[in-house]
């Protein structure tokens, strides 16, 4: 059962990547020099088995972690454990020659060579696509080893995690990372990436899983149906993000690139008519029946690797658009985005320049928000419109910041780039923490009976877990808030975040996150780590407004430029004095951060008010229960202290 599906994704992927890259020039010799065809093929052979590999390992813990229940008697969880450790050994193995491969591509020495191998060593972490590899293949080493041990849901799930961020460097290596809008390039490919190892990996890791799923099999399946749906919309939308950059008139929609382009849409389509199929045919019949399932699948997964296989040939077939990101433009290569306009008042409200990592979430965020709503209220269940409203505007808060005039604008400059900090760090979670986001998520998403883990399972998981009861622990929140302050600006992580597109995306990210962990902890509603008294909440706040003020007042008196480098590189003809523009930061992050932080104290206050209504309320329910059984008590009390101290022997 193991070896046909393999077989069969494994020789089409191999062969289609063979015959259509021999045609579309993937397998021609570099400008550097022919490094030979055992790089030149090996490379293409070796991607392919790579892309499969990765796959199969993330399509393994995905059955393993969410999609199958475990019954008394059966290994299945174990089982495919076990075997997506042995893909992420095969996925290791795959790094290895794809490094040695690649360098041979990129420094044009063959591997015959005699100082190849030295050469490798000594400059592999040097060169950015090498760095890549070393990057991977110690994420995936960790994973073979955390796979081999995993068997909870819980381990399961971290493991699958980490398998899927380990995509992350992959997506860099992409035709994406050079170009002009490199950002639309690599989130293009980190989701196609993702999605095609979801939706592949998870056909094949069922089929192969077979026989030990049993009676587990129409579940696991309509759990994955679900989810292959999913993938089919984000691998085509994440394909034509990425394929719209290369095109810059209608007559490279005849490249060779894209003719390979159009074979992939032609894929999609036909597997788009294999998924409805199967959806239909399986979830009618009785899918354990092996002749059913087995033919649909294998087809599918055969015209799966085919798509693979296109998918790697396209990877290494020259694009027709080839700009040039060092032609003058001082800020490309840092930002990978060229010099905005000069900047005035007017372009904060015209510009726009989409970070499609931050946008599709964002995107996504309010259409499962309001999807969740719809649900409740189809069922009779009333949702408040105003939280709703608070969402949507948080979002669009989010969305202002990262891809309008603060997102496009703060990459260059110091002040603009403090408008974005202070909007992601405070006004964007005042609107989405009341919008009680995982209150909705647990009364919209059914709960499972199976003991798996499901969107609800996960959710509740996260909010009662260790991390959250640390991080959402005011004090914790406070300290974070403030610390990242310091630390982001007065250390090399200021520099870092302005010149590599990793450090701009865990940047924005931390930002968010301590700023929504900071509210949450403050005045969140939803289920989560048990909420401190109300006046320790205040006291909290007024301590962490007051380093924030600080903090404001240190940068608009600083006296030395922070990140240096960058700013003098970037050079802007309209900002002359940098230090001014600091100092102008200082002053934004001093005014737009006392704003919120008033109205956190205000919504403390009135939950400190309401708590207190609650209490009074509470009290008189009790006396109404009780006879006011307390205060009788107390009455008692008071008689009795006072019946002691008239009666001269109790002294
Ligand atoms: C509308 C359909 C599709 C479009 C427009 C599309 C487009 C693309 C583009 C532009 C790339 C990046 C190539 C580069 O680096 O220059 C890519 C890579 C890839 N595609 Fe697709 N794709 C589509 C469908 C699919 C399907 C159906 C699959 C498989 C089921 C697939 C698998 C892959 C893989 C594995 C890669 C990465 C190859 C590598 O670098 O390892 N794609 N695709």
């Amino acid at each position: 059962m193991l070896v046909a599906p393999v077989g069969m994704v494994v020789a089409s992927g191999v062969v289609v990547a063979v015959l259509i890259g021999t045609i579309s020039g993937a397998v021609e010799p570099l400008v550097l020099g022919d490094t030979g065809p055992v790089v030149r093929y090996g490379l293409v052979v070796n991607r392919v088995l790579h892309d499969l590999s990765a796959a199969l390992a993330i399509g393994l813990l995905l059955v393993a972690a969410f999609l199958t229940p475990e019954a008394r008697q059966t290994a299945r969880r174990s089982t495919a454990a076990v075997a997506a450790a042995y893909c992420a050994g095969a996925w290791a193995l795959t790094c290895v020659a794809g490094l040695v491969f690649t360098f041979s591509a990129s420094s044009g020495l063959q591997l015959s060579d005699p100082g190849f191998w030295g050469e490798l060593t000594r400059s592999a972490w040097d060169l950015e696509i090498t760095r890549l590899i070393l990057i991977e293949l110690v994420m995936v080493a960790l994973l073979c080893a955390f796979a081999a041990v995993a068997r909870t849901r819980g381990q399961l799930a971290w493991a699958f995690t980490l398998a899927v961020a380990t995509m992350w460097p992959v997506s860099f290596a992409g035709h994406g990372s050079s170009l002009v809008g490199h950002e639309q390039g690599m989130t293009g490919l980190l989701i196609h990436l993702i999605g095609v190892s979801l939706w592949v990996g998870g056909l094949l890791a069922i089929v192969i899983l077979r026989p030990v799923l049993g009676t587990a099999m129409p579940v696991t399946l309509r759990r994955y149906s679900t989810i292959a749906l999913a993938c089919y919309v984000a691998v085509g939308g994440s394909g034509v993000l990425f394929a719209l950059l290369q095109a810059d008139d209608l007559g490279d929609l005849l490249s060779p690139y894209w003719l390979v382009l159009w074979l992939k849409v032609v894929a999609l389509l036909v597997l788009g008519m294999f998924g409805y199929n199967q959806r239909r045919l399986l979830l009618e019949r009785d899918t354990t029946r092996p002749g059913v399932f087995a033919r649909l699948a294998l087809t599918e997964l055969g015209v799966m690797g085919a798509a693979v296989g296109l998918g790697v040939a396209l990877s290494r077939t020259p694009p027709p658009v080839v700009e040039d990101i060092t032609g003058g433009d001082p800020a490309l290569p840092l930002t990978g985005f060229p010099t905005p306009e000069p900047f005035t008042m007017g372009k904060l409200l015209t510009a726009w320049e989409p970070m499609w990592l931050f946008l599709i979430p964002a995107l996504l965020a309010v259409g499962l928000y309001l999807a969740a709503v719809r649900r409740l209220r189809r069922r009779g269940d009333a949702w408040p419109v105003g939280r709703t409203v608070l969402w949507v505007i948080g979002w669009a808060i989010f969305i202002y910041a990262t891809c309008g005039a603060p997102g496009q604008y703060g990459k260059v400059m110091f002040s603009l780039h403090m408008v974005m900090h202070m909007a992601l760090m405070m006004a964007v979670p005042i609107f989405l923490v009341p919008a009680a986001p995982v209150t909705l998520a647990l009364r919209a998403l059914k709960a499972r009976t199976d003991k798996t883990l499901g969107p609800r399972e996960v959710i509740l998981a996260i909010v009662h877990s260790r991390w959250a009861a640390f991080f959402v622990n005011p004090l914790v929140a406070a300290v974070m808030f403030f610390g990242s302050l310091i630390a982001f600006y007065y250390t090399a992580w200021f520099e870092w975040s302005l010149s590599t597109h990793s450090g701009h995306v865990v940047m924005v990210v931390h930002f968010f996150l301590t700023g929504y962990t900071f509210v949450w902890a403050l005045v969140g509603k939803d289920p989560g780590p048990p909420k401190w008294p109300a006046p320790l909440r205040l006291m909290v706040l007024i301590g962490t407004l007051a380093a924030h003020a600080f903090f404001g007042l240190a940068l608009m008196s600083g006296t030395w430029l922070l990140a240096p480098t960058f700013f003098k590189t970037v050079d802007l003809p309209w900002v002359p004095d940098l230090l001014a523009d600091q100092q102008l930061a200082g002053m934004i992050a001093w005014g737009i951060g006392e704003l919120p932080t008033v109205v956190l104290a205000m919504m403390v206050t009135l939950d400190w008010l309401r708590s207190d209504e609650r209490d009074a309320t509470r009290h008189d329910r009790r006396a109404d229960r009780d006879g006011d059984a307390e205060l009788t008590a107390y009455n008692e009390q008071l008689a009795e202290l006072a019946r002691r101290g008239s009666d001269p022997r109790a002294r």
